[in-house]
């Protein structure tokens, strides 16, 4: 009867059970990947400890495209170098867009460089190269900028005498000044508390971003009381730095008149966006997206390289070899008598290859930046639907035994080729491929090159004492990083 218990509880399960077959029946024709996803959390709960050992995992199991639930999110993963080309290079028209992630859309309103799509992005983006482009060549203004910001940066170094000191903050900070020489025209000192405050700000929401991205596939936790998620702190101290960039360019907006020519970022997009203008040129070129695209070249520049120079220092404790290797070829190229410079590049290819296994190992950005896509699309006998996120999981190459034989091992000597000169893989992939592709790839190879050329020549790195090294793991967040550790910078002379 109606009234009876057992008929209630027989009728709950098996409600239950039909509410979560549906939540966790894959249609078909979609790629194959991990079962019994659990209603609202979907896969979540497999990848809580470690994301790579899942992929490589699911790889094994179900091939190069595979796809799970993040929350109620089908996010598509791609594996291997033939499968990640055939998307973003040979589809590019397809696999290029950005998908709308729910922080995203808060912070970035899909417009600037990173987060946006389709005629806007490539218009953000053209230019933003352009301008990069014009300041790399010619009278080679970038490197010399960036020189000048080693050689604070060496001599800050220098002031801790050799005592072990965790270098992250400083070269954190280091790195982002050359995103501020290049935007504004200017660098901050160290010790400027405003500059330094919104750096430390950038820092901290890029740690807190990490245990906010649940809220991208789960958005209705963002109704959660309190701030558990760190959404709303995210998102205001997003602001705040929008604020900070709105001062810099209505400052530049307002001595215009001495400034048309491009002497910086901001003035150079002006310019532009001026003469479109007068030429009756629908355009882009607005405060807003130059706004964004100026917050996403910090955001996207700085803890990247800066996370790279670290991950080259703890190689050096783990493999003092390398470093041995490195210094001794810029002791017979350089010498000590002056500082590296950009012309010695092609000189120094030993360390050329160190950067490059660095990139390749420490694998910092291991599914580059999340894609969507413009329709529908039948990929590899798969349906991928519009609105899935799409995984180029970089790990999958860069870290392939198939691929290198021994990944794991820290070996520079992999990228040198018999002649003594540096060859260059297809599945070197560190910056992704395609239109996407990074779009800071050579700025930041330059400031690799330089601050890592000098700090080699000046001082020999050592662990701190008898603790064991920090792990070559890395921690998960924005980036790979690695766990904090201290290094004592003894000075060479
Ligand atoms: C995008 C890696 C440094 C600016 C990316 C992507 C990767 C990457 C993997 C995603 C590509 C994709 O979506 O498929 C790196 C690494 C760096 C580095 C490993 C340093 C070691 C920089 C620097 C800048 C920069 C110094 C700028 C000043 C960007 C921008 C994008 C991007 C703007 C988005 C491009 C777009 O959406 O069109 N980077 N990057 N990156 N990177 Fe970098």
């Amino acid at each position: 009867s109606l009234l009876d218990p057992t008929t209630w509880l027989v009728g709950g399960v098996l409600s239950l059970s039909a509410l979560w077959w549906l939540s966790t029946r894959r249609p078909s024709g979609l790629p194959p990947g991990p079962g019994l996803a659990l209603p609202v959390i979907g896969h979540l709960h497999l990848l809580s400890s470690d994301l790579r050992a899942a992929f490589r995992t699911w790889r094994r199991q179900y091939g190069d495209v595979f796809s799970l639930y993040m929350g109620g999110r089908l996010v598509v993963v791609l594996n291997g170098l033939p499968v990640i080309k055939e998307a973003l290079v040979k589809m590019a028209d397809v696999f290029s867009n950005r998908p709308h992630m729910f922080i995203m859309v808060r912070i970035t309103n899909l417009k600037g460089l990173v987060s946006s799509s389709g005629a806007l992005w490539k218009e953000q983006r053209k230019t933003a190269l352009e301008i990069l482009r014009d300041f790399g060549m010619g009278k080679n203004v970038l490197a010399e900028k960036i020189q000048e910001e080693v050689t604070h940066y060496i001599r800050a170094v220098e002031d801790h005498h050799g005592a072990p000191v965790d270098l992250s903050t400083l070269t954190q900070i280091s790195v982002s000044n050359n995103i501020c020489s290049i935007i504004f025209g200017k660098r901050f000192d160290y010790d400027d508390p405003t500059f330094i405050g919104y750096m430390r700000m950038l820092e901290e929401n890029m740690k807190a971003i990490g245990a906010s991205a649940i809220i991208n596939y789960m958005p209705i936790l963002e109704h959660l009381p309190g701030d558990l998620f760190k959404v709303k702190l995210v998102v205001s101290r997003a602001m705040k730095f929008y604020d900070f960039v709105r001062q810099q360019i209505s400052e530049h907006r307002k001595d215009r008149s001495q400034h048309t020519e491009k002497t910086d970022f901001i003035h150079a997009y002006l310019t532009q966006g001026e003469q479109l203008a007068q030429s009756n040129v629908e355009n882009t070129l607005d405060n807003e997206n130059l706004q964004n695209s100026i917050s996403d070249l910090f955001v996207a520049g700085t803890e990247t390289t800066s996370t790279a120079i670290r991950w080259t220092l703890l190689f050096f404790l783990h493999y003092p070899k390398v470093q041995d290797k490195c210094f001794q070829e810029i002791s017979d190229v350089i010498g000590s008598g002056r500082a590296p410079s950009m012309q010695d590049r092609p000189k120094l290819q030993y360390l050329e290859a160190t950067i490059m296994e660095v990139l390749r190992r420490a694998d910092i950005v291991p599914t580059a930046v999340p894609h969507g896509l413009a329709h529908d699309v039948m990929f590899r006998g798969y349906v991928i639907p519009k609105d899935a996120i799409v995984l180029p999981y970089l790990d999958s190459v860069l870290n392939d035994p198939e691929v290198w034989g021994d990944p794991d091992n820290f070996r520079p000597e992999r990228f040198m080729g018999p002649d003594g000169k540096v060859t260059k893989p297809e599945e070197f992939i560190p910056f992704g491929i395609g239109r996407r592709v990074c779009l800071g790839e050579s700025l930041a190879r330059m400031e690799l090159f330089l601050y890592l050329a000098t700090l080699i020549q000046r001082f020999r790195f050592l662990p701190p004492g008898q603790e064991p090294l920090p792990s070559l793991e890395g921690i998960m967040g924005f980036t790979i990083s690695p766990a904090p550790f201290k290094v004592r910078a003894i000075p060479r002379y």
